[in-house]
């Protein structure tokens, strides 16, 4: 645990500038610093930096976060690491609070060097293994692309890794994945007698390995199993070394092989990356749309592969951006991407995958084909299997053209799709939210959300916003806004008339309490602030709201007339509320002399507001 008091002084040391200028150029344009955001490919700068704020956020992605949050995502590092990561660059030394001497960040470092070393081992093992050469050769794998992807041997032994590690019970290597211990308790290395593919994470450490057998066998390859250091769901083979790439080429392949990578890379189309032996996930496409905006799912040409296909759809489909393109190349049946490769040549490859098929023809021409588009009856069941899809389709300029082409091949108006749309399906009910607001603010998504800049980032959902649709915020919400500018603005809030019925009042009351319990005020700004609130229920609507404050500077006056305001309008609320409950309590039951009297107050106390907020508008 890192106590919250040292991410505070942290925060205050650094200048988001500086964190960020490391690893994206900024340009200085009025009070804020631009860049075309590195998540996502883009050719006009929306990635903003505020250093008053200490705060970042992009207009296309919607990415945002503190320095912290933005070395976390820009580096894959977790949180932990990536305080480290911070403090070294400005030389503090990370404190422990004692309550765990923090053995699983010495563990997990422990486990890197256990795969580096025993990934060392595998490598100096294939050469001298004949069998082994001679089954890459069979393959057709060129010495040098075997050099650049690592690939090793696992000797035909039961401890060959006893030879690099003395210790050969250690529990590391247990937790690594590297050795299996059997019901006799004898300890044995899970590789033996196979190709050695390892998997790097995104900074090109050694986090798993898979082992292809030579001959024919089950399985056919073995993986590393989930350890600290592998999340399979999260993990894409070959992505270290086709980051580059996919940025260079402007799009990322995604195969399901590791030979499949090995080959498309010795063919020159490096941008390839593989799933790990499971169906592709939402992390992944996530992944995958931070590098580029354009990703070609490339699977087996056999029926297998048009599952996976349709899982990728699936998977996909929260993920969509407006201004991304999710495509998918079916390979002729025979083939997979490396057998095509070899036959076909490169050209031909990046030929079919600039002619991939997009997801939405896709997602159209799948569900066409399961009905009997003739009858009245199989346009109405195409129509009714198309409807949740469409409703999880996050872009919402894509959604839209789903419709049309839904509408055209149902024989329907789009009106009536969109009809059809809103219909009570309790089926769909506990989907996702059904139709993704057009606003800026997507309205209160009562689904609870973990710390903003970590792991679930639908907010980094592009949607675009119509003019003049923009929902104004609540009382509440500009309250918020207003505390997150002018933190000490707090205790000037009356925190008894804030309505805690939306995620904005109740960020907004866990402000104000925080800082009447006499914590002091971050002094590291809104990002500080915002890290302080980082896995609480509010992590996220703040920094939701911090992110459109990015760019605006008011009018000090201004803003002090919109605080007063908001106060007025709190206030008029809730007597308001309590004229209301009055007056019903009055024609149900009467009321007795002291509701009377209360009432009375009430209605004096409005007529008065009111009157001063008629002055404040002259
Ligand atoms: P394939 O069976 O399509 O094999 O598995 P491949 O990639 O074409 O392999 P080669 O060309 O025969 O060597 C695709 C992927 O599924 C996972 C692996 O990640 C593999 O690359 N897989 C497959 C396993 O994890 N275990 C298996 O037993 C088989
Ligand atoms: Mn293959």
């Amino acid at each position: 645990m890192i106590p919250q008091s040292f991410v505070q002084e942290l925060l205050s040391r650094v200048d988001i500038v500086d964190v960020i200028e490391r690893y994206v150029p900024l340009k200085k344009s009025g009070a804020n610093y631009f860049a075309c955001c590195p998540f996502h490919g883009e050719k006009s700068a929306s990635f903003s930096v505020s250093p008053s704020k200490q705060f970042y956020h992009c207009f296309g992605c919607g990415v945002h976060g503190s320095a912290l949050g933005f070395l976390m995502e820009y580096s894959g590092l977790g949180f932990v690491e990536a305080v480290k990561e911070l403090a070294a660059q400005v030389g503090l030394q990370v404190p422990d609070d004692g309550r765990n001497a923090s053995p699983q960040d010495d563990s997990s470092e422990r486990l890197y060097e256990a795969m580096g070393l025993a990934a060392r081992l595998y490598r100096e093992q294939l050469k001298p293994a004949r069998r082994a050469i001679d089954y890459l050769k069979r393959r057709g794998l060129s010495g040098e692309v075997a050099a650049r992807f690592g690939l090793g041997y696992a000797p035909d032994e039961w401890q060959a890794l006893q030879k690099i590690f003395p210790d050969y019970q250690a529990k590391t290597l247990a937790d690594a994945g590297l050795v299996i211990d059997n019901d006799q308790g004898r300890r044995y290395d899970r590789f033996r007698d196979r190709i050695i593919f390892p998997i790097h994470d995104r900074r090109g450490r050694i986090i798993a390995f898979g082992g292809r057998i030579l001959d024919k066998g089950e399985p056919k390859y073995l993986n590393s199993p989930e350890t600290p250091l592998f999340e399979k769901g999260r993990e894409l083979y070959g992505l270290y070394l086709a980051q580059k790439p996919i940025r260079d080429e402007g799009f990322a392949v995604v195969v399901e092989g590791y030979m499949d990578v090995v080959a498309l890379a010795q063919y020159g189309i490096a941008n390839a990356v593989a799933t790990l032996g499971t169906a592709t996930t939402p992390q992944h496409v996530h992944t995958l749309l931070r590098q580029t905006d354009r990703v070609v799912f490339c699977f087996d040409g056999d029926a297998a592969g048009r599952r996976a296909a349709w899982r990728a759809l699936e998977n996909a489909l929260e993920s969509l951006r407006d201004d991304a393109t999710l495509a998918f190349l079916f390979l002729p049946t025979e083939h997979d991407p490396d057998s095509f490769v070899r036959a076909e040549g490169a050209d031909a490859f990046r030929k079919a995958a600039t002619a991939a098929t997009p997801l939405a023809r896709f997602l159209i021409e799948e569900l066409r084909s399961r009905h009997d588009m003739d009858a009245a009856e199989g346009r109405a069941a195409f129509v009714h299997e198309a409807m949740p899809f469409i409703n999880r389709i996050s872009a919402p300029l894509l959604r839209l053209q789903v419709i049309k082409s839904v509408a055209e091949a149902s024989g329907l108006t789009q009106a009536e799709v969109e009809h059809a749309l809103d219909l009570p399906a309790p089926a769909r009910r506990d989907r996702q939210p059904r139709r993704p607001e057009p606003q800026a603010s997507p309205p209160f998504d009562d689904t609870p959300r973990p710390a903003f800049a970590g792991k679930r980032r639908r907010e980094g959902t592009f949607r675009p916003r119509p003019a003049g649709r923009r929902k104004p915020p609540s009382t509440a919400g500009t309250l918020l806004r207003l505390v997150l500018q002018h933190p000490t603005w707090a205790a000037r809030m009356p925190v008894d008339l804030i309505p805690s019925d939306s995620p904005e009042g109740l960020a907004l009351i866990a402000i104000i309490d925080l800082l009447s319990l006499g914590e002091p005020i971050p002094a590291g700004g809104l990002g500080a602030l915002i890290e302080r609130f980082r896995d609480t229920p509010h992590g996220e609507t703040m920094s939701r709201v911090a992110a459109e404050l990015v760019n605006a500077e008011f009018d000090e006056a201004v803003v002090e007339i919109l605080f007063e305001d908001s106060l007025r309008k709190l206030h008029a609320d809730s007597l308001a509320n309590e004229i209301a409950t009055l007056l019903q309590q009055d024609r149900e039951h009467g009321l007795d002399a002291a509701g009377r009297h209360r009432l009375g107050e009430l209605l004096l106390e409005k007529r008065e507001l009111s009157n001063a907020s008629k002055v404040s508008d002259l």
